[in-house]
């Protein structure tokens, strides 16, 4: 079984609606739908948003659905003149840009007492998922490289470029990094696929807002291209 995790209710919506033989079931808030999406066996989520959200939410996944990987879809803002809004950024590996406890002797985003500044993600699912975009959404391009979560939507250029200095990441968002740290504690496979929709600079509500729901549309689009290999 794939846990597939979103943020928000426009990014499972659309995934729930094609799902067949669904059980609902519901822990800490969030609504569990367990069945199958392009025939194969799936658990689908929304989190809610932020690191405290998805980290609950992969949790549950794992002691409960007992997951073989998880796959978090959605929506973040670029941190590259090149990653334009609807282009789609898959994961290498996943950092905390608000993990600060530098004061205690730590790297900047290294989680004390873990010995770990940033997560990697699957390798097999990465190269299916690079696979899989190029037929699933052909007129948008792909980049595969380092996301930066933290619990804040990035919308000013200075901030943007605080993090891409410190970080070197293609986009931020506020819950892959903490979906990754659960992954990384119990030994799952993960995946971070999100599609842009801001370039997280002072555009950032404005354009959020219009182009969310392509930037959406195309990340479903992608992980049920993914399924279908699976
Ligand atoms: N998700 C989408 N855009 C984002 C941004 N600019 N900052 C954080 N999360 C986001």
């Amino acid at each position: 079984m794939l846990g597939i995790i979103g943020a928000m209710d426009v990014e499972v919506e659309k995934l729930c609606a094609m799902m067949e033989q669904v059980e609902t079931q519901t822990a800490a808030g969030m609504t569990f739908h367990q069945g199958t999406l392009q025939g194969k066996e799936v658990v689908i989520v929304r989190s809610g948003i932020g690191k405290v959200n998805a980290g609950i939410c992969s949790q549950i996944l794992v002691d409960r659905y007992h997951v073989e990987g998880i796959i978090n879809t959605g929506i973040a803002g670029s941190l590259r003149n090149e990653v334009n809004i609807g282009d789609i950024v898959l994961s290498t590996t996943a950092v905390q840009h608000d993990m600060d406890a530098t004061g205690f002797g730590y790297a900047l985003g290294e989680i004390p007492q873990l010995g770990a500044k940033e997560f990697k993600a699957d390798e097999t699912l990465l190269k299916l998922a690079e696979k899989c975009c190029q037929k699933a959404n052909p007129d948008i391009q792909t980049f595969c490289g380092r996301v930066a979560s933290g619990d804040q939507f990035v919308s000013s250029r200075d901030k943007k470029d605080w993090i891409r200095a410190n970080f070197d990441a293609y986009c931020t968002e506020m819950e892959g990094a903490a979906i990754a740290q659960a992954a990384y504690l119990n030994r799952v496979p993960y995946l971070i696929i999100r599609a842009i929709s801001d370039k997280a600079d002072d555009s950032a509500h404005m354009d959020y807002s219009e182009f969310e729901a392509k930037a959406v549309e195309h990340s479903v689009r992608l992980l049920l291209a993914m399924l279908k290999e699976l």
